[in-house]
């Protein structure tokens, strides 16, 4: 067997057995097979697809490529994935909610990059949370109070490091075969029995249409069920930022507001179905009583009471939790206005991510820093009557320079007309 036999192959539209994804997986793992050949299997791949057991066959031939967690000893364990957003901390949520539900998440979650915030660098806008936890710590930890965020460990999935880092140069990123190996591969490595899928789409998110995001959500969950795991997804609308905070520590504070029983609707709302999904596969249960202890857990308190025991576990300081008035502030802060009145048609999610960014909250390239203290508050939503001069948002920075393009990238996210929108729904489709 060799590569240029497996490329012409794909190029030829014809499906790939096991045994030459197995090659091809080993061979850029070892070296032996060059990046410009596994670009040219990527692109062919991108141009002409893959099959359902094809699909099925690179994920879990990535999977094995790293470590692999066990984590059966932690019996019933639930992993939570949203495909990226703006905005988007659902995961510091749901996951304190179904803990509280006697669901255990062992978790491993990336940082933010581009347009997009990442639970890593927002876990660690807490002074003192420690997300590079030993292996033996972190199953301790998941023991003693069913809850861990971690960063991904460096040898999970190796394999997918070196297939994105080509992906990114060579213009083969936007593919579902590719996509849904990627991100399954490392929650199958990562060893949780439910998976639940949050697959986003609009303006803000990966798939910018429907039909894609369907077609993601299928794929994953046929990976996910065909590996032995209880997958479901949710695909949700990302047209917008979801919540009102955009900004490491600003969601922080909001994912604390929620987890007190405030919070924006549309946040509290979509994190109550992802955690009722996880709780229902997790324990078998039926998803209306899985939402009725998701609520429960909200309201309760109980909630809120793992994150802070999650937090303490992790080394980071508590008080930030109970008076989030102590997160630094940043030091220069701005209001947008609305130049005209009408409806808010639409608060466009990409935009606003660029523009969290171009305060300090994101970053353009995997080395940059970020400004915990960075970010938006969204004072208005899509939907809401605004008069001229009304403030919708409100900037936060420490780079005074970055205020003024940040405020002109703000205004272009808006569209302001005079008849309210139709707003597609938050929840826009299920795939079980
Ligand atoms: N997220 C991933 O982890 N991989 C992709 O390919 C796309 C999004």
């Amino acid at each position: 067997m060799n590569i240029i036999e497996i490329i012409e192959k794909k190029k030829n539209r014809q499906a790939l057995n096991e045994a030459e994804i197995a090659f091809f997986i080993d061979g850029i793992c070892t070296g032996s097979i060059a990046d410009y050949q596994a670009s040219a299997l990527l692109m062919a791949i991108c141009l002409n697809g893959m099959n359902d057991t094809e699909t099925a066959l690179l994920t879990d031939k990535m999977a094995h490529s790293g470590d692999t967690l066990d984590l059966s000893a932690l019996f019933p364990t639930a992993d939570k994935h949203s495909t990226g957003g703006v905005g988007d901390k659902t995961s510091l949520i749901v996951a304190p909610i179904a803990a509280a539900c006697g669901v255990n998440i062992a978790k491993m979650s990336g940082r933010g990059l581009g347009h997009t915030g990442g639970t890593i660098d927002k876990l660690e806008s807490i002074p003192g949370f420690q997300t590079t936890v030993s292996e033996s710590a972190f199953f301790e930890q998941v023991k003693s109070i069913g809850i861990a965020i971690v960063a991904q460990s460096k040898n999970l999935v190796p394999a997918d490091k070196i297939l994105y880092a080509l992906r990114d140069v060579t213009a083969t990123v936007n593919s579902i075969p590719l996509i849904a190996s990627s991100i399954m591969s490392k929650k199958l490595a990562a060893g949780a029995d439910v998976i639940e899928l949050d697959v986003k789409v609009g303006s803000g998110a990966f798939m910018k249409t429907a039909k894609e995001a369907q077609a993601l959500a299928e794929a994953m969950v046929n990976i996910g069920k065909q590996n032995g795991r209880k997958t479901a997804a949710l695909i949700t609308d990302m047209d917008e930022p979801l919540g009102t905070h955009i900004g490491n520590s600003l969601e922080i504070k909001e994912v604390i507001a929620t987890l007190n029983g405030g919070g924006a609707h549309d946040l509290r709302t979509l994190c109550l179905h992802l955690a009722a999904n996880m709780i229902s596969l997790a324990k078998n249960m039926e998803k209306e009583a899985a939402l009725r202890l998701a609520e429960e857990a909200l309201q309760s308190g109980k909630a809120l009471e793992k994150l802070k025991q999650m937090v303490a576990a992790q080394g980071g300081d508590v008080c930030y939790i109970e008076n989030p008035a102590l997160f630094e502030r940043a030091a220069f802060t701005q209001p947008v206005t609305a130049q005209e009145s009408g409806y808010l048609q639409k608060v466009d999610a990409q935009c606003i991510g660029e523009t969290a960014a171009l305060l300090g909250a994101g970053r353009q390239k995997k080395e940059d820093s970020i400004d915990f203290a960075a970010g938006i508050i969204l004072e208005k939503k899509c939907g809401d009557y605004v008069a001229a001069g009304d403030t919708i948002a409100a900037l936060y920075t420490n780079q005074k320079e970055s205020l003024a393009a940040a405020a002109a990238r703000f205004q272009e996210a808006l569209t302001i007309g005079n008849t309210p929108p139709q707003k597609l729904p938050l929840i826009q489709g299920e795939v079980l």
